[in-house]
């Protein structure tokens, strides 16, 4: 082993700084001997030093001041690891990693919210100052996927990508789906286990898999768009019901996907749930697992799972990001001649599930036809399980209503292939029908996503 020393900086010593901490302070001589270097930790910012778990050992080591970790002349590499996500917030986070850039120091962040607000700014002052940004963590947490898509896929094409990007959503819904839970109860139970925050909005919202979609079309792409541009739905509206509808009558899960896809020289993107084949791939991928589905030119089908979060699988993205960096490979965004459509997919024609939960009477169902069908919608069949009484005060309680929980009627139609605008068209036309209790859910049927070999 040689006598050559890498020296790191840590913004942050939460649950990821701390398990960067646990890996090169608690397997330092490890990685030396796997490496030929060593690296060390020389500065540690975090607002409150004491009491973090490595200050009682080197306490000289933790800051409450940023800039003694951006300025110091002997660290060459910053790790971002602070918990600051929100859209308010993050231009604090972008401001020390530009500010590092400049000094000439390499970052690795792990936050894509950060990116997905800063991106461009933040990519274009490393290329001026010929530093590096990595951001493995900051997508799939454990699962080596920017690694993958910016080194291993370089001399391909990917063409599109289907992500289970946020564990928090796929644990509810697993939740739902397998253990037949509510969305409340599998909420609470994902924030019992540690998985969803106590606000666990930008996750069920969707706004966090958007951001990881928007960090993966800075990378395949070098495309920066504005949040507003991604589509996105969230997992709000989605009940025990739809899963009872998805798996008995059209054997079918739903997943939250964000998805990514390319059509000659334009691309686009999404988040929202999808109904998929149940022995699809993604479908079995259970509890807060996440999933990456890749589709490009050459390696044709691959499919990446594991842990999307935690400190363990999380903190060895931002170490094996910072030993690649010391080991002198270099990856940046992909800038390819490609331009970003929004409504790429406007023209697109899908299958579609419309979930109707209405108060009883008799002609509802040609009421909403006729309306489908003043868009030139088709139907293929108009479905209604057998709902217990328990089922259906469900929908009383949860409404607030005062009705016989048996005047409620909850059943769902689905299309035959159609525009998702026209389907909006419609729903804008049916929701304000005075027998509708609930917002219609609209989900979209996608039969042929791609699969693996086996799936
Ligand atoms: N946890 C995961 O499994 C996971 C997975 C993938 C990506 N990430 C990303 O990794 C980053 C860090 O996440 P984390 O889970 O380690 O967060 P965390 O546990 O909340 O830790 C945040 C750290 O940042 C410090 N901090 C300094 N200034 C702050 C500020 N203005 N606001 C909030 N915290 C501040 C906090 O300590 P003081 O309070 O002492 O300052 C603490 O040391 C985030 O971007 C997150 O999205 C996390």
């Amino acid at each position: 082993m040689g006598n050559r020393v890498i020296k790191i900086g840590l913004l942050g010593s939460g649950t990821v700084g701390k398990g960067v901490q646990d890996i090169i302070f608690g397997d330092g001589d490890g990685l030396a001997r796997r490496l030929g270097y060593r690296l060390e930790i020389e500065k540690i910012y975090t607002r409150l030093p004491e009491g973090k778990h490595w200050y009682a050992k080197f306490p000289t080591k933790f800051t409450n001041t940023p800039e003694d970790v951006i300025n110091h002349p002997e660290i060459s590499i910053i790790a971002e690891v602070l918990g600051i996500e929100r859209p308010e917030d993050t231009r604090q986070a972008a401001s020390y990693i530009i500010k590092a850039l400049e000094k000439g120091k390499s970052v690795v962040t792990a936050n894509k919210a950060v990116l997905a607000g800063f991106g461009q700014e933040i990519h274009s002052t490393a290329l001026k100052n010929n530093t590096q940004v990595r951001f493995e963590a900051s997508v799939a947490g454990g699962i080596p996927i920017i690694r993958s898509l910016g080194e291993g896929l370089v001399s391909d094409d990917v063409t599109a990508l289907y992500g289970i990007l946020n564990g928090t959503c796929n644990y509810i819904l697993s939740g739902i789906r397998n253990d037949g839970k509510t969305f409340k109860e599998a909420l609470s139970q994902a924030q019992k286990l540690g998985y969803a925050e106590t606000n666990p909005e930008s996750d069920i919202n969707g706004d966090d898999t958007r951001y990881k979609i928007m960090v993966l079309l800075q990378l395949l792409y070098g495309i920066f768009v504005k949040t507003e541009d991604v589509a996105t739905e969230g997992i709000k509206s989605l009940e025990k019901i739809d899963f009872d509808y998805a798996s008995k009558k059209l054997g079918t899960n739903i997943k939250l996907l964000g998805s990514i896809r390319r059509s000659g020289g334009e691309v686009t993107a999404s988040v929202s749930p999808i109904m998929i084949k149940d022995d699809h791939v993604l479908s079995r991928v259970n509890g807060a697992l996440n999933a990456i589905l890749v589709e490009s030119k050459y390696c044709e089908t691959m499919c990446f799972v594991g842990k999307g979060a935690g400190a363990g699988p999380t903190a060895n993205s931002v170490v094996s990001d910072i030993i690649s960096i010391a080991g002198g490979a270099h990856f940046g965004t992909r800038p390819e001649p490609v331009k970003f459509n929004r409504y790429l997919d406007k023209d697109t024609l899908h299958r579609h599930y419309l979930r109707f939960v209405v108060k009883d009477r008799t002609g509802i169902v040609s009421d909403i036809l006729t309306h489908l069908k003043k868009n030139r919608i088709n139907v293929d069949e108009v479905l209604q399980l057998k709902h217990s009484t328990e089922e259906k005060g469900y929908f009383r309680e949860k409404l607030g209503l005062a009705c016989d929980p048996d005047e409620i009627l909850p059943f769902i139609i689905t299309l035959e292939p159609c525009k998702e605008s026209a389907v909006k068209e419609a729903m804008e036309q049916i929701k304000g029908q005075d027998f509708m209790l609930m917002e219609p859910v609209v989900i979209k049927i996608v039969p042929d996503l791609p699969d693996v070999v086996g799936g």
